[in-house]
């Protein structure tokens, strides 16, 4: 009989994952973690379980092995699943194309076999504000149409999500939420868990954080010519924590629903754009440090600016944000600088 508070949280040692694992277990829910630490340190194990003062079940595994996923999933009788396991640099996906549909399409597929076979039908999937593109209007509502995308990493979160939507269509009993997060930034306030990119970081807060921890030189801020308040890209910057929470939020409505063959999309961001220059004036601000950033041109991809609507996250899951950008930034900035402390 499955445990219906007993989670499979792949990606689990994983930014977003990591602080849902602490949401989670906070509201009673017991998270299972699966993660094969591609791209994460077992060592988020330790900060977890320090955060939490418990064990925290966690498996070595990659969830593009059905057999260990099935294994799994049947050991812990596990009654929903949240799948973050995926592969997300942009950059790298095209010069990656293959391992990029190989890892998070294989892995999507193989865990809702594997859950499809044991009748579990709970399933949350971490989508990405990349599928809109660069929108004709703002705020981006869930209705907003789709671009084509920019990238194999974003075509992955396309297809993953008409995966979900054909399964659901099926009639095989699946109910699922996509979760299309805007920019996740800053960390636990323990400083116990946080973003953890290895090597050279590609998104703007741990090249921020990095920068003024004096690990690189300058900041290159990507263009200052857009048609914005200032002329640099503007960008809906949601705390991981408030993140985290949405996913409790998710799995509670799934819950809730007493029909099967169920699938919604939800934004989750703060419904407020920030542009890159307010970001790096916040920073200075809220931490008293002077960063060494410089105007270079604009990166090839990047779209001017786009911005969630957040309502129908507010009114359907009783979520919204609730922490601000100077409290993610200085969050970021603490993490930052007790890494050495918790991570080799
Ligand atoms: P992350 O890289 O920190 O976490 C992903 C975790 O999945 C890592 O711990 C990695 O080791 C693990 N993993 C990858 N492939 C695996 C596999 N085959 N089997 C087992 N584990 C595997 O990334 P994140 O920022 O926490 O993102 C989580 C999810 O949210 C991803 O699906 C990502 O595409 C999506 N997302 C992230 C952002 C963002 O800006 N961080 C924005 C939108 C969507
Ligand atoms: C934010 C802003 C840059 C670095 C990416 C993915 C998207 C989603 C979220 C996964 C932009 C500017 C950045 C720097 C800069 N991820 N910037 N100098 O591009 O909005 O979104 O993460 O699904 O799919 O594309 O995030 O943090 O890279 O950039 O000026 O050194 O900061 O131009 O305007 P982005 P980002």
């Amino acid at each position: 009989m499955p445990n219906s508070r007993k989670v499979l949280v792949t990606g689990g040692a994983g930014y977003i994952g990591s602080h849902t694992v602490v949401s989670l277990a906070q509201a009673d829910y017991q998270p299972v973690i699966l993660d094969n630490y591609s791209n994460s340190s077992p060592q988020v194990i330790d900060g977890l379980e320090n955060i939490l003062g418990e064990k925290v079940i966690h498996y070595r595994a990659d969830c593009c092995d059905q057999q260990e996923v099935l294994k799994i999933l049947k050991q812990e009788q596990i009654s929903g699943a949240i799948h973050f396991a995926a592969s997300k640099a942009v950059g790298e996906s095209v010069t990656m194309p293959l391992h990029y549909y190989y890892n998070n399409l294989n892995s999507l597929v193989v865990l809702l076999k594997s859950m499809n076979q044991l009748a579990i039908t709970n399933f949350v999937f971490s989508s990405s504000c990349t599928v809109y593109g660069q929108p004709d209007e703002l705020p981006v509502t869930e209705e907003t149409a789709p671009k084509p995308a920019e990238s194999p990493y974003g075509n992955t979160k396309k297809i993953g999500e008409d995966i979900i939507h054909d399964v659901v269509n099926s009639k095989v009993g699946l109910k699922a939420v996509s979760l299309r997060y805007f920019n996740p930034i800053g960390a636990h306030s323990s400083a116990k868990i946080g973003e953890l990119p290895i090597g050279a970081p590609s998104n703007l807060i741990p090249f921020i954080t990095q920068t003024a921890a004096g690990i690189r030189e300058k900041i290159t801020i990507f263009g200052d010519d857009y048609q914005t308040v200032d002329g640099t890209c503007v960008r809906d910057y949601i705390h991981v924590v408030d993140l985290a929470q949405a996913h409790v939020r998710a799995l509670d409505y799934l819950q809730e629903q007493s029909t099967d063959n169920f699938y919604e999309v939800f934004n989750l961001g703060t419904g407020s754009g920030t542009t890159v220059m307010e970001v790096v004036q916040t920073f200075e601000r809220v931490t008293g440090v002077k960063l060494n950033y410089e105007i270079g041109p604009r990166r090839q991809g990047d779209v001017e600016q786009i911005y969630a609507s957040v309502e129908k996250a507010s009114s359907v899951l009783n979520w919204q944000a609730s922490k601000g950008l100077d409290e993610a930034l200085a969050a970021a900035w603490k993490w930052q600088q007790s890494l050495s402390k918790h991570y080799d």
